[in-house]
């Protein structure tokens, strides 16, 4: 039977129905082995066609969200194991800043290079890599149009064309960047490493979480700055009471906070959370540079707000980059200010002088195509059912007593393992069976986490996967 133009179901009206649906099962509004509405009646509800309604039912059934039962309909399907307890809240006190060590992150970071393990340790989505023939079909066209481009430098702050993308995809989430905001960088790390540059001296502190991406903290040391360390928590983001505390009792020379979906813990700070954070900075004079970098990989319907939406000051640097989502060799990423703008291109022609023009070019091409969002789709759907797989075989493998974040974005799993458990040991153990995971010490310069490993969800669930999940578990429990 032929599919009539009127019932082709519309791919974001589906992901709507699916939410609707969705949040009623969470909110326990239907119950497991409930029957939900008939699609004739969710068609009539939602004001789609039944084919819309079919292929939201048939996306939840694969999710394990709902199952279908012959001649009866479609029913929320019981759930398997209870997932695991959140882990536990980090003591909010404020601390003296702090040196970061080099201890153990020199070992994982070789780890993370390594092309023999099962990388459970690199935060990287292998769902993005889907958008590579594309992309190569375009750096072919790209370069046939213009061959001459590897020979032609683009001097900061970067290609207009590109910058510009920038800053409309950033305007739809609450940012009204201009092109002139946005200096082009080799990815969040240099867009991070700048804006740190143009604020602070070295003996400077500057405000982190905790626990927080390594390679803030790695930053941190290579330039002699202290860190004071505020807790992160899976389940509620950043504690701003002690941000509150922190920012009135220690000089600061700026704040480096993530700015959605936490790395390693996954925590998303409320939208009221980062307006109270932005305006407490902002009373004290304290500059925040956001790194905004995994805001796009977020689960459920909303891509959550930047920092910089609630500013009106220029107070705030955003950063993020191309890496996660769509190619992380391609080391496209970018800063946005409407401050700091000249000391990020003075600070950016001093060290990298530039960024690849091919690679601007090609992005360029590849925004203005109307690629991205359809991908990301894709990327955040495979990120979402293989952290439920991960959370799933966590929980079925590892000691009792383990705890876990369950992350409504981003790529990372922040496992806690029981007391007594030292994670860095088991990083050693994993690695002699060929699998990769991050030491959870290495989030923090406070020495804390020991018992704690941050695992990527971003591989393919495979049975090789499977398999190193459980071998983990089992080395865990020794
Ligand atoms: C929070 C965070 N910021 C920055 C980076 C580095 O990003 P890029 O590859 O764009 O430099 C990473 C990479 O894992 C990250 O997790």
């Amino acid at each position: 039977m032929g599919i009539q133009a009127d019932s082709v179901p519309n791919s974001l009206e589906y992901e709507r129905v699916a939410g609707i649906i969705e949040r009623q099962i969470d909110t326990g509004a239907f119950r497991a082995a409930e029957r939900v509405p008939s699609l004739r009646s969710m068609s009539r509800h939602a004001g789609v066609s039944i084919g819309t309604v079919v292929q939201a039912y048939l996306h939840l059934e694969q999710r394990g969200l709902l199952e279908a039962r012959p001649r009866s309909g479609y029913f929320v399907a019981k759930r398997g194991a209870q997932p695991l307890a959140l882990p536990t809240p980090r003591k909010a006190e404020t601390r003296a800043p702090r040196g970061v060590s080099r201890e153990v992150v020199d070992t994982v970071i070789e780890s993370f290079g390594r092309t023999d393990l099962v990388a459970l340790g690199s935060a990287i989505a292998a769902s993005a890599s889907r958008i590579n023939g594309r992309l190569n079909g375009l750096t072919r066209r790209t370069l046939r149009d213009v061959p001459s481009l590897p020979n032609v430098f683009s001097s900061p702050p970067g290609l207009a064309e590109l910058r510009g993308e920038v800053a409309k995809r950033m305007a739809l989430c609450g940012l009204p960047a201009r092109a002139d905001d946005v200096v082009i960088t080799n990815g969040t790390m240099e867009a991070l490493s700048l804006s740190l540059r143009a604020l602070c001296e070295p003996g400077d502190a500057v405000l982190v979480e905790s626990p927080t991406y390594f390679g803030i903290l790695q930053l941190a040391e290579h330039m002699r700055l202290k860190v004071v360390e505020v807790p992160n928590h899976p389940g509620s983001g950043i504690d701003v009471d002690a941000l509150e505390r922190a920012v009135r009792s220690t000089p600061l020379a700026a704040a480096v906070l993530q700015s959605s979906f936490n790395n390693p813990t996954g925590g998303l700070t409320p939208d009221a959370a980062k307006r109270r954070i932005v305006a407490a900075l902002a009373k004290h004079g304290v500059p925040l540079i956001e790194d905004d970098i995994y805001s796009d990989l977020h689960f459920g319907r909303e891509r959550p707000t930047p920092f910089a939406a609630f500013d009106d000051s220029g107070n705030v640097i955003t950063c993020g980059s191309m890496s996660k989502s769509i190619a992380i060799g391609y080391r496209i990423g970018w800063a946005i200010s409407t401050r700091y703008t000249e000391a990020l291109i003075r600070g950016k022609f001093c060290t990298t002088v530039g960024c690849p023009t091919l690679q601007q070019h090609v992005a360029t091409r590849y925004f203005r195509a109307g690629l991205h969002d359809r991908h990301l789709r894709h990327v955040r759907n495979h990120l979402r059912d293989n952290c439920e797989r991960f959370a799933a075989a966590i929980a079925a493998s590892f000691p009792s007593g383990t705890r876990a974040s369950h992350p409504a974005g981003g790529v990372v799993l922040w496992v806690e393992l029981p007391k007594g458990v030292d994670g860095t040991a088991l990083f050693h153990a994993a690695l002699e069976q060929g699998i990769g995971i991050a030491p959870g010490l290495i989030f923090s310069a406070t020495g804390e986490y020991r018992n704690f490993i941050r695992m990527s969800a971003g591989m393919e669930w495979t049975p090789a996967v499977a398999k190193a999940v459980a071998l983990l578990g089992r080395l865990a429990g020794k």
